[in-house]
């Protein structure tokens, strides 16, 4: 495995993973294979990773169900990271749901839904805007959260979809672990915001890493590829890796085969001029967009 970087109390494989892809289409209802969905999950541990980010609104409920019949007991050093702020709409909708006892009910359905007593991380996911950051004060709902931290039922806390300002907002309320942004070799926004957070310690957990719905593509990175003797997206995964050091990867796969190629992807070393040419895809997107 790759090298390893805080999260919470603990160290953990830069090479995590994402469990949203493991509920069905639209990452609602369940998996169309439940036992490769399960499979995953325990050769992804066995593997050695040991950062799993989830959320109860994955399904709803489907992916932390998947993880507890996979892995509880889990093992001690397994951190599962999930997030709060959001329900589905019976039409599989994603819908803000910021008030504080909608976040206690969020809190006690990840709870009851991963069965564990206390959870390991929990995300403020912000939902200002429903795709991007946009700016708003944070802090009834970080405060929500804090005190159920205080209660005992949350280790740490982090934030999901914010800006720099929010991420400062809530650090004035409690500390804050981790942010999970989307961003990646073409969707470069949080570059200030990324090396701000490890100045500070903090873990950046870009969502989408691999492009999300509609995987990275570039002509680019397909050559770069070509010449490492590795996949574009493995290549996609090694330029976050060493883009900056707090960088934690939870690329998202329901299967087994891609699973082992992301993983295999710590193993593959980018010469630094290759590093100058990826640059110019995430500058070239900037102008284009
Ligand atoms: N905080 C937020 O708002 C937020 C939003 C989105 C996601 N997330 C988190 O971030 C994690 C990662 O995001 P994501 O899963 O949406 O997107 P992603 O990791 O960028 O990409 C996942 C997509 O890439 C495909 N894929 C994965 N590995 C591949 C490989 N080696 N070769 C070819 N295709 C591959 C997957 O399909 P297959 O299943 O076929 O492999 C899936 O369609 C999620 O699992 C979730 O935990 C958070």
């Amino acid at each position: 495995m790759t090298d390893f970087f805080r999260l919470g109390e603990r160290m953990v494989n830069r090479l995590g993973y994402g469990a949203m892809q493991l509920a069905g289409p639209g990452v609602f209802g369940p998996p169309k294979d439940r036992s490769a969905a399960l499979a995953v999950l325990r050769e992804a541990v066995a593997s050695g990773v040991n950062h799993i980010d989830t959320s109860d609104f994955y399904g709803p409920h489907v992916t932390n169900q998947l993880i507890r019949e996979a892995l509880s007991p889990y093992p001690d050093d397994l951190t599962i990271v999930t997030k709060v702020g959001a329900v589905r709409g019976a039409d599989a909708s994603w819908n803000p749901a910021q008030g504080p006892s909608e976040l206690t009910r969020a809190v006690h359905d990840n709870l009851r839904n991963l069965g564990v007593d206390v959870l390991d991380v929990v995300n403020l996911r912000a939902m200002g805007d429903v795709h991007a950051p946009s700016e708003g004060s944070i802090a009834v709902q970080f405060t929500a959260l804090a005190e159920l931290q205080r209660q005992g039922l949350i280790r740490h806390l982090g934030l999901s979809n914010v800006t720099a300002a929010q991420v400062a907002e809530a650090r004035a309320i409690a500390p804050v672990v981790c942010v999970q942004n989307q961003y990646n070799l073409a969707h470069r926004v949080d570059d200030a915001l990324v090396d701000d957070l490890a100045v500070e310690g903090i873990a950046f957990v870009p969502f989408f890493p691999l492009g999300g719905f509609s995987p990275l593509q570039s002509s680019t990175l397909s050559d770069i590829a070509a010449r490492l003797g590795a996949t574009p997206l493995q290549v996609a995964l090694v330029w976050l890796l060493r883009r900056a050091p707090n960088i934690l990867l939870i690329p998202g796969t329901s299967s087994l085969t891609h699973l082992r190629e992301n993983l295999a992807a710590a193993k593959l070393s980018l010469p630094d001029r290759t590093i100058t040419e990826l640059n110019r895809i995430g500058q070239t997107a900037s102008l284009s967009a």
